[in-house]
């Protein structure tokens, strides 16, 4: 793609863009100091799709007009309502509907999921997690080595970047199980990292964990949504990912979990009597009896209010399609790149590899005389909302479902003026 630095050329690019008017299907933030936002941060959390209200509010009124009756009698049962989350998760995770479920939130799940398939021995006990993971993971991981009486000191283990390198490569991944792995239970990774946007090989990371018999989870906050998935294919044995950044579904919205459909009558797993068949739910026999699948890892009837953004959000992906929000993504993305690096490449670096990359770029300031953070408080007077994470990364991420060319364009603008104030 040959890209240009005008207004001209980023308007050529939106009325040319297939997805455009997915925009209109958005709020967007109101306007500061007199100026339009430029919202970079749907890494973080998205925006409200205006369908969201509407069927928050449709639930509103099924509690108010029928009440108990609203989990059976109505148009959308309560009783099964998280499944209509399933198809749209399975599309966006490459998984089966019977190996997905919308239920609790990502950290809840992580547990959930270690509580099956961390199961330490004395001989084989280690987590692997990356270093600089997102500290909910890591906080997670190092509380189940410990509640099973091990101790995260010596066997939390970090995949590190090499010194001066940003970027995880696989093949240290490979030297560290090579020389430990048949005392590693688990590998625990993100898709994508939260502060590099580095994606990382997820089929390779799988490949490896099952070579080494260890276990695999991959936490997919930051990838679903923007990056394709062959969860099934892959075969991780579990997987969880939060609905408020790229699916846009709300703050604290309900989460995803997948579990491999090698593993779809566990025996070891936490019980809750949403995790029953549904068929004898309400017979309310102490014997519980497991659903088909990812199902059977639910624990309470799901948050009725929170469900629905996610499923708003779902339609709105499935009618976009994956395939043209990755094209859209990677030119959008590009596009930002190019501007940076053409306009301010000796004073704005980025540590978001190249070549495995969705929506998110990581910047960094290179000269001197420009204080990172100062910059992105401009940025912010200047209506860009972008993130900011220590100690010194201001992460940016174009959607591809409401962000355009203007926008990009509009933040080079932005990103000049604030440079220069
Ligand atoms: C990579 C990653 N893991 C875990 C979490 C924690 O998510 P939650 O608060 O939904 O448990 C986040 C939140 O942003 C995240 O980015």
């Amino acid at each position: 793609m040959i890209y240009e630095d005008s207004l001209d050329f980023a308007e050529s690019l939106d009325r040319e863009d297939p997805l455009a008017s997915f925009r209109e299907q958005f709020n967007f933030p109101r306007e500061k100091n007199g100026q339009s936002p430029v919202y970079l941060c749907g890494n973080s959390l998205g925006l409200q799709p205006k369908l969201a209200a509407d069927l928050v509010q449709t639930e509103l009124e099924k509690w108010k007009d029928l009440a108990v009756d609203g989990h059976f009698q109505s148009e959308r049962p309560w009783v099964n309502y998280h499944q209509h989350a399933t198809d749209g998760f399975a599309e966006l995770t490459g998984a089966k509907p019977g190996e997905v479920v919308a239920m609790n939130t990502l950290t809840v799940n992580l547990h959930l999921l270690m509580a099956s398939f961390y199961r330490p021995t004395p001989e084989r006990r280690k987590i692997i997690i990356e270093a600089g993971a997102f500290p909910s993971d890591q906080y997670a991981a190092a509380s189940q080595i410990r509640l099973r009486g091990f101790d995260p000191e010596s066997d939390l283990l970090e995949w590190q970047p090499r010194p001066g390198e940003m970027h995880l490569r696989l093949e240290d991944l490979e030297a560290m199980l090579d020389h430990e792995g048949s005392s590693v239970a688990l590998l625990l990774l993100p898709g994508v990292q939260y502060y590099t946007g580095q994606v990382l090989d997820m089929r390779a990371i799988c490949e490896l964990g099952r070579l080494h018999g260890c276990k695999v989870g991959l936490d997919l906050a930051h990838a679903i949504g923007n990056v394709a998935l062959e969860l099934n294919a892959w075969a991780p044995d579990f997987a969880s990912w939060c609905t408020y950044k790229y699916l846009n579904a709300g703050p604290g919205a309900i989460a995803g979990a997948f579990v491999h459909e090698t593993h779809r009558s566990p025996d070891d797993f936490l019980h809750g009597w949403w995790g029953n068949k549904q068929s004898t739910r309400f017979a309310m026999r102490p014997k519980f009896e497991p659903a088909e699948g990812a199902e059977a890892w639910q624990m309470s009837n799901p948050p009725i209010l929170s469900l629905a953004p996610v499923i708003a959000s779902l339609q709105l992906f499935r009618q976009a399609g994956l395939e043209g929000l990755r094209n859209k993504s990677a030119m959008l993305t590009g596009y930002m790149h190019w501007l940076i690096e053409t306009r301010f490449g000796d004073r704005i670096g980025n540590i978001t590899p190249t070549d495995a990359r969705g929506c998110q770029l990581s910047l960094v300031v290179k000269d001197a005389s420009t204080d990172a953070r100062t910059l992105f408080d401009r940025l912010c007077e200047r209506n860009v909302t972008g993130d900011w994470r220590n100690p010194d990364v201001i992460r940016v991420a174009p959607a591809p479902l409401y962000n355009s060319f203007v926008d990009v364009f509009d933040f080079a603008e932005r990103l000049s003026d604030a440079l220069d104030a």
